[in-house]
């Protein structure tokens, strides 16, 4: 096989990737918190978080490594890691710094002390620690949607912000 065609293969695995993580933080963010928020029962509401967004972390876990491995493997087959160097490429920054950022927190955060420490906040004062969790989310969300709008665009020749 040629290989510009491994290419295109690296480049439908980063999508399926981003779709499985980023459509997984979307849910989470507009169906999954927004409903557990009007769950009156704040233990039941801390047990059901626990146990769905924990299933979901390791599916996030898996794609993070499949879409970081397909990105960074489609950088070195352009050999285009100079493109970190160029401002019309933001969407690879951002890309980039999104996937460090969930890296660091399913990897290395959560385990750590992340998950224990919003069970005591959520014990604590049920409704602050999930408007906070909330708003993490949408934060992330956003910013996801952002690098893959820049991404779409940027990669089939649109450049914006200039
Ligand atoms: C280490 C992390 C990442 C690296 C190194 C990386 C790198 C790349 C590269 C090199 C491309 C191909 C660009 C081109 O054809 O010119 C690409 C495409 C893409 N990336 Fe990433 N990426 C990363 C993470 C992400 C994340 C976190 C998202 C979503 C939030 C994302 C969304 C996309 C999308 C949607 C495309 C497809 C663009 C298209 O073909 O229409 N990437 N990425």
């Amino acid at each position: 096989m040629e290989s510009y065609n491994y290419f295109v293969l690296a480049r439908a695995i980063h999508v399926i990737g981003v779709v499985l993580w980023i459509g997984g933080v979307a849910f989470v963010t507009t169906v999954l918190i927004s409903a557990l928020k009007k769950v009156p029962d704040t233990g039941s509401r801390l047990d059901l978080f626990e146990r769905l967004e924990g299933k979901f972390a390791l599916q996030a876990r898996i794609v993070t490594v499949i879409t970081g491995l397909s990105g960074f493997y489609m950088l070195e087959s352009m050999n285009a890691w100079e493109r970190y160097l160029q401002p019309q490429f933001w969407w690879l920054h951002l890309m980039t710094f999104i996937w460090i950022v969930f890296t660091v927190v399913l990897f290395i955060l959560e385990p750590l002390f992340l998950h224990r420490w919003f069970r005591e906040r959520a014990i604590r004062d049920s409704d602050r620690a999930f408007a906070l969790v909330h708003r993490m989310h949408k934060i992330l969300l956003t910013l996801s949607l952002l690098a893959v709008f820049g991404a779409v665009t940027g990669a089939h020749g649109l450049y914006l912000f200039q």
